[in-house]
């Protein structure tokens, strides 16, 4: 089996890790891959949001699946594109993918399929956004419509911060054409969590619970970034409640994709707020989180291309998943600065080391190798991913895995899975 998995993340690294331990998989090849993928996989630099490009590789390499990672070629039609070349993808079609690709959108399937979520007013114009925002008064959360790699949601606490994302929204143009169309929603507070399904147009198979940290510094300070670090699972969320979850915050999204005539294929990722009125989800995203996906596949033991296979076919009712019940925890390494600006090049060493601890992954992400050295080409560089007996047992061996790396001018978080911990009564 040959397979073609588009993206540059760790997810995808975690991704190519995962569906390359199949014994059957002779190639894998990665678009455009990173320096983690460069030493197990191909490498071939066609771009992600390249369609046509990844559709002319597809048929090239003639692979027999295709697997992308990351939202943008999702909401580019990537699989609508594969599918009319007769090559099976893993994922939604377009249609579907605007879940992800607009917060409008996804509010209005919300409201139809009566899943609960933040009250929340759309506008396209920025006198009705005043009006709105002084009728509530802060805390108010405010948010482009469209993709913003993770970075187009202001939680405006007072009414100058409403005031101040209004302006970098509509006037300063901060999001291009993300934010021509700007929600302004209740802000909901509580513990977030993530509960990913596996779909495949009618039913929803919950994968085991994660939290992702997304704030910059310890503590949930600083600015958010596309992810700190997760682990699996997230205490808030147990496994018990998994399916429970999944008829709340999945399945009637599923039916009301049916509904019209679009069916939901691929990961279908709700990222809720637990709230003292119960669960709300705040997004949905139409794929693996990154850095979710690599506790989760650790902990996975079915094999995923089964699943993906099963998915498209649309038989996921004869699937069950057969999950390690261990604790999986990830520690992402970034360059300094990030998720501002950051210097590059630096040279990592101790991969290897970190690797040679018991049960401990590096997943690479902004790196690329030169001459069999591993430098740092990216904002978040590269995610240590440990499984441990429990929480504490993963947080510990993540840890140990990440002092054998050193990279100059990098930062990490010190404080992953301590909201699980503390939840355990073990912090
Ligand atoms: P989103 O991309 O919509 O998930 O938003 C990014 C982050 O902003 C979330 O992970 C939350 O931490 C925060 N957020 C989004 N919506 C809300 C809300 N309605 N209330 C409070 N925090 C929110
Ligand atoms: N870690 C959140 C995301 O992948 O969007």
């Amino acid at each position: 089996m040959r397979i073609l998995i588009i993206g540059s993340g760790g997810r995808e690294h975690a991704l190519a890790w995962k569906l390359g331990q199949r014994p059957d998989v002779t190639d894998v090849f990665v678009a455009p891959g990173n320096g983690g993928t460069a030493g197990m996989t191909v490498n071939v630099p066609v771009k992600d949001s390249d369609i046509p490009g990844l559709v002319a590789l597809a048929k090239e390499k003639a692979v027999d699946l295709v697997v992308p990672g990351p939202e943008l070629p999702l909401t580019l039609g990537v699989v609508d594109a594969m599918k009319e070349a007769g090559i099976p993808c893993f994922g939604p079609v377009a249609a579907c993918a605007r879940l992800e690709g607009s917060k409008s959108f996804a509010k209005e399937v919300m409201q139809a399929a009566g899943v609960p979520t933040a009250a929340a007013g759309v506008f396209t114009s920025r006198a009705e956004a005043d009006a709105f925002a002084a009728a509530h008064g802060a805390p108010l959360v405010i948010k482009a419509d469209g993709l913003a790699a993770g970075k187009g949601v202001i939680v405006a606490m007072t009414d100058e911060e409403v005031k101040a994302a209004l302006d970098l929204m509509f006037e300063k143009s901060a999001f291009g054409d993300a934010a021509n169309t700007v929600l302004i929603e209740e802000f909901l507070k509580g513990e977030e969590v993530s509960l990913l399904c596996f779909c495949d147009g009618k039913t929803a198979l919950p994968l085991p619970s994660a939290q992702d940290h997304k704030a910059v510094f310890d503590g949930d300070k600083g600015p958010n970034t596309g992810g700190m670090g997760a682990y699996s699972p997230a205490p808030i969320l147990p496994d018990d409640r998994l399916d429970s979850m999944a008829d709340i915050v999945a399945r009637p999204i599923l039916a009301e994709m049916t509904r019209r005539g679009t069916p939901f294929t691929g990961i279908l990722y709700a990222g809720l707020m637990m709230t003292e009125d119960g669960p709300k989800v705040l997004e949905y995203n139409v794929r693996f989180g990154d850095p979710e996906c690599q506790p989760l596949l650790m902990r996975l033991k079915n094999d995923l291309a089964d699943i993906m296979f099963a998915c498209i076919e649309g038989r996921l009712d004869t699937v069950s998943l057969d999950i390690e019940k261990r604790s999986a925890l990830g520690v992402v390494l970034t360059a300094a600065g990030y998720p501002g600006a950051y210097p590059k090049g630096m040279p990592i060493s101790g991969i290897a080391e970190a690797e040679a601890l018991e049960d401990v992954q590096v997943f690479q992400a902004g790196t690329r190798e030169e001459h069999g050295q591993i430098l740092a080409n990216g904002g978040r560089v590269l995610c240590v991913t440990a499984l441990g007996g429990d929480l504490k047992e993963a947080q510990q061996r993540a840890y140990k895995g990440m002092s054998r790396l050193s990279m100059d001018n990098s930062q990490f978080r010190r404080d992953i899975g301590l909201k699980g911990l503390k939840r355990l009564g073990l912090a």
